[in-house]
């Protein structure tokens, strides 16, 4: 899969290139991850990406030349939606990730400043996502947490395809407890059943933890 970024910071994105799955889908070919920055599309000689506001008021606003230039030429290399990060977007789930995951490229826009020119977001974003209702600096730290959860759903980059299947919003329930060796630790045992070897009734004993937790924790998953 390609993932395209244009950002203004593309240092934030090495440890994606350096760590974890990402870093392992990348290396396995299964992850084709770039950076653009539009400062390397501006003409001026201080390499401006931002301008005041028109009308006034705080802060700066994203110039919609070099990001549009940066676009033209990373479209010329993929194809897939382009997405903006934005408080102001549909909101991050894994049902998102999901379809996501399916697609075999996919750009990311990532916003600085106040945000971006609103002509660019009129003429050239396909979506925009949001990681929740609070207001970051940047949009990086939204694609990256996109990016790894992307990734661990593409075939063949999780050691067993089987754990995000089970992975909490997959089936529309919260994730069943995990329990490792020791069998007893800070005198908390591990649970009968998991040592009884009964694949059966642990299948059962999983599939009713994962609806109690989500009874209990999150009950607005067994109404939607
Ligand atoms: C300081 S924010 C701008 C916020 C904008 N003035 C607003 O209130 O809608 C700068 C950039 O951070 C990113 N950003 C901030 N919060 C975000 C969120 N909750 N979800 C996605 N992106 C976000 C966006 O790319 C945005 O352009």
């Amino acid at each position: 899969m390609k993932v395209d970024v244009i950002t203004i910071f593309p240092g934030m994105f090495q440890p994606l290139l350096d760590y974890g799955i990402t870093h392992k889908a990348i290396d396995q070919g299964k992850l084709n991850l770039r950076c653009w920055n539009p400062r390397d599309f501006t003409t001026d000689r201080r390499r401006t990406v931002d301008g005041r506001p028109y009308g006034g008021g705080p802060g700066m606003v994203m110039k919609p030349e070099p990001l549009t230039a940066c676009l033209d030429t990373v479209q010329l290399e993929t194809t897939g939606p382009v997405i903006y990060l934005s408080p102001q977007g549909k909101q991050l789930d894994q049902d998102i990730i999901k379809k996501m995951s399916k697609l075999s490229g996919i750009i990311f826009l990532t916003g600085r400043y106040e945000g971006v020119d609103e002509r660019v977001l009129q003429t050239r974003i396909d979506r925009e996502i949001s990681i929740g209702d609070y207001v970051l600096a940047g949009g990086e730290l939204v694609a990256m947490v996109a990016i790894e959860a992307i990734t661990r759903l593409i075939p063949g980059v999780l050691g067993n395809d089987l754990s995000a299947k089970n992975d909490s919003f997959s089936s529309g329930l919260l994730d069943y407890p995990h329990y490792t060796r020791p069998k007893i630790f800070k005198g908390i045992a591990v649970p009968d059943i998991l040592l009884s070897g009964n694949h059966n009734k642990i299948q059962t004993w999983r599939l009713w933890q994962s609806l109690n937790r989500t009874r209990q924790r999150r009950p607005d998953l067994l109404t939607d």
